[in-house]
């Protein structure tokens, strides 16, 4: 249980990857700041996060079931809960899906906002009443760079990213009204089984009711570039912990952190041209014109040349 002074903290989907590197983290504070429930769908998984969280489990580190797609099952933890007193809410099980959307299930479209984005709501819905109340609380979301921009073939997983900042900014207004906080962290690439998943998920779809063409461009550019991508760019679970970390003591926490930095100009050039075109005309270049991507951020910067900037419009803030 956790012992006075120490922050309540929740985080969903710790059955490896991000999950499971900002529960260690946390619950492996010096200072023993944080008491981590690190909860889970299917506690059969618990075993890597046991080991990686050593002497902090049942010590700083606890274990819940949860399932963000259900109603009872996210009552029922949060019930659980000493006084349902939860200090900070970090919204990270997230699920993927690639593949052209002509030739992907409804079914599968669904699964993903019903994971990605009602499941943060089903999250919040239930804690930020209290967290209101008690004039306390900070709720973070494991967001991504494709809930900034859409990247092609990813596009069901980025609307259900968009549809998650859409969210959070409301709700960021808000509650600021309650003195409860809101962030996003959005990283780009990481090396966790996400993309394993997404991989053994494409290797057994046929894709049926997709074109030739389209199939062409999704197996023969889109692929290959995204797997150099994780390989040049991608980030550890570690890195994104520590980055949350820093957000959940940070005394005024910002609302977004983009984790990887290279990332930055992409989300910028979305901002550089009002009709929004150079951002897409600049990733179509990246995807079908270039080949293998070495050097995505060279690549990048080819496309970002004063030329193009002279012309950009700023959007008002
Ligand atoms: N990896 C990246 O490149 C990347 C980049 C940007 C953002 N993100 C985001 O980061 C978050 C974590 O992803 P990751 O990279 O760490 O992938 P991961 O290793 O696949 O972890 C995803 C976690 O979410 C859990 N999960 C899935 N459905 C769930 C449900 N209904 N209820 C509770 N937990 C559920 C999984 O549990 P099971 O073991 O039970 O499946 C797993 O623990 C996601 O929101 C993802 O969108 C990832
Ligand atoms: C606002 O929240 C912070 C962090 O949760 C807390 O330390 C502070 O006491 C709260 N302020 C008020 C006025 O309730
Ligand atoms: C995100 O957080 C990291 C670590 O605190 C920091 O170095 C970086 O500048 C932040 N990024 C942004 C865009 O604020």
């Amino acid at each position: 249980m956790a012992t006075e002074g120490q922050k309540v903290v929740l985080i969903t989907g710790c059955s490896s990857g991000i999950g499971m590197g900002i529960a260690v983290m946390l619950a492996r504070d010096e200072m023993k700041r944080y008491y981590v429930i690190a909860t889970m769908r299917d506690l059969k998984r618990k075993d890597n996060l046991v080991e990686a969280a050593g002497d902090a489990y049942g010590r700083t580190l606890s274990l819940l079931t949860l399932d963000v797609c259900s109603d009872e099952s996210v009552k029922q933890c949060v019930d659980s809960i000493k006084d349902r007193h939860i200090d900070i809410l970090i919204n990270n099980a997230g699920v993927g899906l690639v593949g052209p959307i002509e030739a992907l299930s409804m079914d599968d479209m669904k699964r993903v906002f019903e994971t990605n984005f009602y499941g943060a709501v089903r999250m919040i819905k239930e804690v930020m009443p209290d967290m209101k109340r008690r004039r306390s609380g900070h709720i973070v979301v494991i967001s991504s760079v494709l809930g900034l921009h859409g990247v092609a073939f990813n596009d069901i997983y980025s609307a259900s990213k968009f549809a998650t900042e859409g969210l959070c900014e409301g709700l960021a207004l808000q509650l600021l009204k309650f003195n409860v906080s809101v962030s996003m962290i959005e990283p780009g690439p990481v090396n966790t089984e996400f993309e394993m998943k997404l991989m053994a998920d494409v290797s057994k779809k046929e894709f049926i009711g997709a074109d030739a063409e389209t199939l062409y461009h999704f197996r023969n550019c889109y692929l290959p570039t995204q797997v150099n991508l994780f390989q040049s760019l991608g980030q550890t679970p570690e890195d994104i912990a520590k980055v949350t970390k820093k957000v959940i003591e940070s005394p005024c926490p910002p609302f977004r952190n983009l984790t990887n930095p290279l990332y930055t100009p992409i989300v910028a050039l979305k901002y550089a041209d009002e009709t929004r075109s150079l951002s897409i005309h600049t990733f179509y270049h990246m995807l079908y014109n270039l080949g293998g991507v070495m050097d995505v951020s060279v690549r990048l910067m080819k496309y970002l040349t004063p030329g193009w900037l002279r012309r950009r419009t700023i959007s008002p803030v």
